[in-house]
């Protein structure tokens, strides 16, 4: 449709029509035939009786395509103006094919095989008749106590960047503006610093400066907007005490007018009846306007704006004007998906086209790249023709999909067991579970019809699940222990004050190493855990994440060695809970630590514990051994126009080929505010062939040298500057010292 029949479309609508189209409902506000209405849902949300379903514009979270078609169908029977309803979910890291974590995705630090992931989710999507899909994800964090640690990129700015643009470039196509065939329209979110909420606490408020805000929560969703992402959600938390679903500056200034995002802002899950509970709002009218006047688009899954825009219009409260600029745009995006034209987008091609194997390799791939060996004293790979023992609860569970894998199917997910059988011979192998998975899940907070299909709590002996893996583990050459967080212990509303893994999985590994033979961890998680206590006991530990439908074989390819491990960690461990926040980043103190003396009082430090994290950012083991060597500048000085090329030579002095990624730090020594000791602006992942050297180019422009002060304002000052490279945060071997002279 031309924008002048949009128009037109538009100005023919009432007024309750167009506010229809601002509202999102769930699948069951209509039933299979949408001849009969369901009451029960809009009783629930208290949609009053006047309200026509027939005008709402989009609904969410309807997986199955055969539903999507028929809601479609009566729909646009019955709807006057026959707008087709948008279908919207979740689709974070798969569909069919289900990719590791977000967070694990970005430990691979390839973020074009992160762009294909997200191609190959859109893909598999769009042939369920999904239009429009909730991520990317693109929370900065930096407290592993909240569980959506899981689906978020992690601590960094840059990573966070990065993996914002790749998704959105995967599911929308490039600089898209029509949603092409096999795309989905990308909703970043959660606008904005949802993840740092206070205490780790899911739905918390958030407090920060302006540069905090603007130098490191803000760039990943800027990324979003600059690679034309169609939708922004916004966050249920507070922003400086302000409800970013009401929060004038964050979504007109900010978002509008700074960042220049032309498409539709829909709101969190309930978010704009959350401002009453924010003693923000009065009432669910008082609600409404607020959300209006903020320029919030969609309404997700409440009455308020179903309810009360019409009244505050026609009392002059809002002005049909605000409501006709939000009704715009969600019928500008239902027309770049092409709905106009097609309403059955995706579903009407019988032959749908299943490349499955190939995404599975994908998967594969991806999986392997963001494994961490997080240790290893030269036990891994291992060696074929010993006895393995495989113990513990992850060790034959394909509940290893994470939270958000909502279509993904356990039965076509590879268990450790299934890969190490596929790799390592059979007859070479006994599996015992060892210790429950969890045991109190009560706490988790779900009723329990849903706990009971998603957590499994069987009836076991304790004792003799232990039993059980002590006499497998006895007659074997190694132990392999699977263990980890069930699913359900990170995610939306996980977060946890003990990062520790349960007291009877640490039970199970305290009394296998007892055993004295070479013992392998493989953990499972959504989060950075507390396992401090625990590495000592193993010789090698791999941090396996949840790494999706092929998650079983990555991790057996990597004990194996047919894969050599290459992904670093986004977020750094903490050594305990009371560490936290510990990111790489920090922002230096009048009192720095003394090196020569880290126990010196009256320092910026504990008195009982380091202040490094147990595993610093960026940091990853492989079986090759990478040397960091030279590091030269094209210039010493950082011009406008210019870019400045930074060389540096890596060798490999092993026999096997290694996939390393370099990361190149800056510090800008002295500015007019305090800046982080460290930021990361550039990596790179090559492949480094046995006994050789490669050289990496690192390009960096004039931008990369620039940050936002206190209120808000991009600046680049005179000034020296330390570039570094190294493997990780903390080991970064090659320095040189540059410098800018503004004109
Ligand atoms: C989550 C969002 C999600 C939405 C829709 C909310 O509870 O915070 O991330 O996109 O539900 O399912």
């Amino acid at each position: 449709m031309e924008r002048k029949e949009l128009l037109e479309l538009l100005n023919g609508l009432s007024t309750s029509e167009k506010i229809g189209q601002l509202v999102q409902l769930s699948g069951d506000f209509f039933d299979e035939s949408m001849d009969v209405t369901e009451t029960g849902p809009s009783e629930k949300i208290g949609l009053a009786e006047e309200y026509n379903l027939y005008n709402t514009g989009s609904i969410l979270n309807v997986l199955q395509a055969d539903k999507i078609y028929q809601l479609q169908k009566n729909y646009l029977e019955k709807s006057r103006h026959k707008i087709p309803l948008m279908f919207m979910s979740d689709i974070i890291y798969g569909f069919n094919t289900i990719f590791p974590i977000p967070i694990a995705q970005t430990c691979s630090w390839d973020f074009e095989l992160i762009e294909q992931s997200a191609a190959i989710s859109a893909e598999e999507a769009y042939y369920a008749g999904q239009q429009v899909t909730f991520s990317p994800m693109v929370d900065l964090v930096k407290d592993p106590r909240w569980g959506r640690v899981m689906e978020s990129p992690g601590e960094d700015p840059y990573i966070g960047t990065m993996f914002s643009k790749s998704v959105v470039e995967g599911l929308q196509g490039k600089q898209a503006n029509k949603i092409e065939e096999k795309k989905l329209a990308a909703c970043v979110k959660h606008y904005a610093a949802y993840g740092a909420a206070e205490s780790g606490r899911d739905y918390n408020g958030v407090d920060m400066s302006l540069s905090k805000f603007y130098n490191q929560y803000l760039p990943a969703y800027k990324a979003a907007v600059d690679a034309k992402v169609k939708l922004v959600m916004t966050a249920f938390n507070t922003l400086n005490d302000v409800p970013c679903t009401g929060n004038e500056w964050l979504n007109k200034q900010v978002l509008r007018e700074e960042l220049d995002f032309e498409g539709v802002l829909i709101t969190d899950y309930a978010a704009i009846e959350e401002l009453i509970a924010h003693g923000y709002a009065s009432s669910p009218s008082d609600a409404a306007r607020i959300a209006l006047d903020a320029e919030v688009d969609i309404d997700m899954k409440t009455a308020v704006y179903a309810n009360h825009l019409e009244k505050l219009i026609e009392e002059n409260v809002l002005s049909i004007e605000q409501l006709d600029q939000a009704v715009l745009r969600v019928l500008e995006l239902k027309n770049d998906l092409g709905l106009f034209e097609n309403p059955y987008r995706g579903l009407v091609d019988e032959s749908v086209p299943t490349a499955e194997d190939d995404h599975r390799e994908v998967a594969l791939e991806l999986a392997e790249k963001s494994l961490v060996l997080l240790k290893n004293n030269g036990i891994l790979p291992l060696k074929k023709d010993k006895k393995i023992a495989l113990v513990g609860p992850y060790g034959d569970n394909a509940n290893t999909l994470g939270m958000w894998a909502i279509n993904g199917d356990p039965s076509r997910t590879i268990t450790l067991k299934t890969g190490m059988e596929q790799v390592f011979s059979e007859s070479y192998l006994s599996f015992a579970e060892g210790a429950p998975l969890i045991e109190n899940i009560e706490r988790l907070g779900f009723s329990s019809n849903i706990t009971a299909g998603k957590v499994k709590l069987p009836e076991y002996d304790k004792g003799a699940l232990l039993e059980a893996a002590l006499k497998n583990a006895r007659e074997a050459d190694y132990i392999v222990v699977a263990f980890g967080e069930h699913v359900l212990e990170s995610g939306e509303a996980g977060s946890k004050t003990d990062l520790r893994i349960s007291e009877a999985q640490s039970d199970l590994i305290t009394q296998l190493a007892e055993l004295n033979k070479p013992m392998i961890g493989v953990i499972y998680s959504g989060r950075p855990n507390n396992i401090t206590h625990l590495i000592d006991k193993f010789d090698a530990l791999v941090y396996a994440w949840y790494p999706g439908s092929m998650g079983g074989l990555a991790v057996a390819n990597i004990l194996s060695g047919r894969s050599n491990p290459s992904g670093k960690l986004t977020m750094s461990f903490p050594r305990n809970e009371g560490q936290i926040p510990v990111y790489y980043y920090n922002y230096r103190t009048g009192r720095p630590i003394k090196s020569d003396n880290e126990n010196s009082r009256f320092t910026s430090r504990y008195i009982d514990e380091s202040n490094y994290p147990l595993f610093p950012f960026g940091y990853g083991l492989s079986y090759s051994d990478f040397r960091y060597h030279t590091i030269s500048a094209s210039s010493k000085e950082i011009k406008e126009k210019e870019k400045l090329e930074i060389r540096v030579k890596i060798s490999n002095e092993s026999n096997v080929q290694g996939d390393e990624v370099v990361q190149l730090y800056i510090q800008d020594k002295v500015a007019s505010i305090s800046r982080p000791s460290k930021e990361l602006k550039a990596s790179k992942r090559i492949t480094i062939a046995p006994h050789s050297t490669e050289e990496v180019i690192f390009k960096l422009c004039i931008d990369d040298f620039s940050f936002f002060d206190n209120k808000g304002t991009s600046v680049l000052e005179t000034g020296e500057f330390i570039i570094f490279v190294g493997s990780n945060a903390e080991e970064t071997p090659l320095s040189l010292e540059i410098s800018y002279i503004a004109s």
